[in-house]
């Protein structure tokens, strides 16, 4: 039967050629970790559309986003210590809910991360923009943004992808010291920006505070609309999940680092937020009935033509500082995301090519996207071909646009890994977990229903983007991957087929 072909825990285990890392992560490390991975285009961009769905309710958006995504955390915790292996919440779910639902989970997660790496792409190009407007060296408005927010093809954009496609075929990796570079400049950039703003804060930018309500579902706006989005800010903790081989003490350090991380974040955030509404203000554009135009569209687009709004900007932080008459510090907090950034859409995209890479070796892709390069020793075709899609959306579509269709596939996702956590605690509780959910009849139902809750406030269009998706994934599951499925062939899935070195989510190498 389709669901019911489950891959064992064990064989996954067995198979996943693990290489005993050493256990050298503290708390600490743990923390800096999660914030490299997590600071990006939520906060550096996205700040702006969420002024638009919210207002300085924005805040409060900020705060709801930060509770699912916690609670989230401390259920995909649970079983990313248990099977350490690339692949993520695809092989959880395998190992869990079957073959067919993995599937769809693998699938939905090309959403999280092919289409992440796009939106951070775009964000990075907002940036990049404004520095080299400032600069004198401004590249015509066709070549700034997509067609749906002003422009033709977003040419920084496209090319920062293929930029970070090209380091991660020659074997670029994450390396500690390089993100504990990178998670100071953030730190540094973000104080700054607080240091400035809040201080000059004025009580009647926070009116109306409640421009839009809290929203209704699949409008995509309002304060739920606005979590739904600004979820997207807190995406990428999971990198602290997958070092639990590499952690001292998991059980304490992995939830102290997660949560440490989630709250930096968070704190950070709300005082950003603050400060930005609180300095200039963040109301939406209203259309000519009075309804907030919905981001990412060219009636926002037409809108903003010469508005100074901060909803408008596409390097809000920077703008806000220009505004306020810091034209020097807003190009400083301009280098920092231009510098910081591509760090993230390599993660990005680095997730997205493992993941393929582990569908096609347990056949459920074909064999081509698991091939491995004689050199550079990674998967060089499916990170060329992802990077090559990632490089077009990115010219394409709006930030928010895809930052939203990113967090359907993140959202599904959280809520499989959450039932599966809760269902093999019925079916094998005595297997060894490195990291318990504590309270987890009441932590991992409140993940499911908080993960739904923001799901069903993205925009109608979001869905049915990711319905469709999912309609298609089916289709391709029924065609190809059921019949080429190793395990349904009577392979061990993920046994036979090539390996690349399993790497160390986070070691001491040398490089970029
Ligand atoms: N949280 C990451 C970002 O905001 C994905 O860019």
């Amino acid at each position: 039967m389709l669901f019911w072909r489950v891959k064992p825990l064990d064989k996954i285990l067995e198979t996943a050629e693990k290489k005993s890392l050493k256990r050298q992560l503290g708390a600490f490390q743990l923390t800096m970790l999660g914030i490299g991975a997590i600071i990006g285009t939520g906060i550096f961009v996205l700040t702006a559309e969420a002024g638009q769905k919210a207002g300085p309710a924005m805040m409060i958006a900020f705060v709801i986003a930060a509770i699912v995504c916690g609670l989230a955390a401390l259920a995909y915790s649970e079983l990313a210590s248990m099977v350490p292996v690339a692949g993520s919440a695809y092989t959880y779910t395998y190992g869990v809910l079957g073959e067919a639902i993995a599937w769809i989970v693998g699938w939905a997660l090309v959403l999280e991360y092919a289409v992440a790496a796009g939106a951070v792409s775009v964000g990075w190009s907002g940036y990049m923009n404004g520095l080299l407007t400032s600069a004198g060296l401004e590249l015509p408005d066709a070549l700034k943004s997509g067609p749906m927010d002003g422009g033709s093809f977003n040419l920084l954009a496209f090319c920062i992808a293929l930029v970070v496609t090209g380091l991660l075929v020659i074997g670029t990796s994450k390396s500690a010291k390089v993100n504990a570079v990178l998670v100071l400049v953030k730190i540094v950039a973000l104080t700054a920006f607080i240091f400035i703003t809040v201080p000059a804060a004025q009580d009647a930018n926070f009116q109306p505070f409640f421009p839009t309500g809290w929203g209704s579902p699949m409008g995509g706006v309002g304060v739920l609309g606005a979590a739904a989005s600004i979820f997207f800010a807190y995406v990428g903790f999971d990198a602290v999940s997958t070092a639990a081989e590499e952690t001292k003490n998991p059980n304490r350090n992995i939830p102290i680092g997660l949560i440490g991380s989630l709250a930096v974040c968070t704190v950070f955030y709300m005082l950003v937020s603050y400060g930005a509404v609180g300095a200039i203000g963040a109301q939406p554009m209203f259309n000519a009935d009075g309804v907030a135009i919905h981001p990412g569209t060219p009636e926002l687009a037409a809108a903003c033509k010469g508005s100074e709004a901060l909803v408008c900007s596409r390097e809000p932080l920077a703008h806000v500082l220009k505004v306020m008459g810091f034209a020097g510090l807003g190009n400083l907090i301009g280098l920092a995301a231009a510098v910081a950034l591509p760090s993230v859409i390599l993660m990005m995209l680095y997730g997205q090519t493992r993941i393929f890479f582990t569908m096609s070796r347990d056949g459920l892709l074909p064999p081509i996207l698991s091939k491995v390069h004689p050199k550079f020793h990674t998967p060089h075709v499916v990170t060329l071909i992802t990077g090559g899609f990632v490089a077009l959306f990115a010219a394409l579509f709006p930030v928010g646009i895809l930052a939203d269709i990113s967090n359907s596939g993140t959202l599904f996702a959280f809520m499989a890994v959450s039932l599966a956590v809760l269902i093999l605690r019925k079916r094998d509780p005595n297997r060894p977990r490195p990291f318990r959910t504590p309270m987890v009849w009441l932590i991992c139902p409140l993940a499911i229903a908080g993960c739904l809750l923001l799901f069903l406030n993205l925009s109608f269009y979001t869905l049915a983007l990711f319905f469709g998706w999912a309609i298609v994934g089916l289709l391709v599951y029924r065609f190809y991957g059921y019949r080429h499925s190793d395990l349904g062939r009577g392979g061990a899935g993920s046994g036979s087929g090539p390996r690349i070195d399993p790497e160390p989510p986070f070691h001491e190498g040398p490089q970029a």
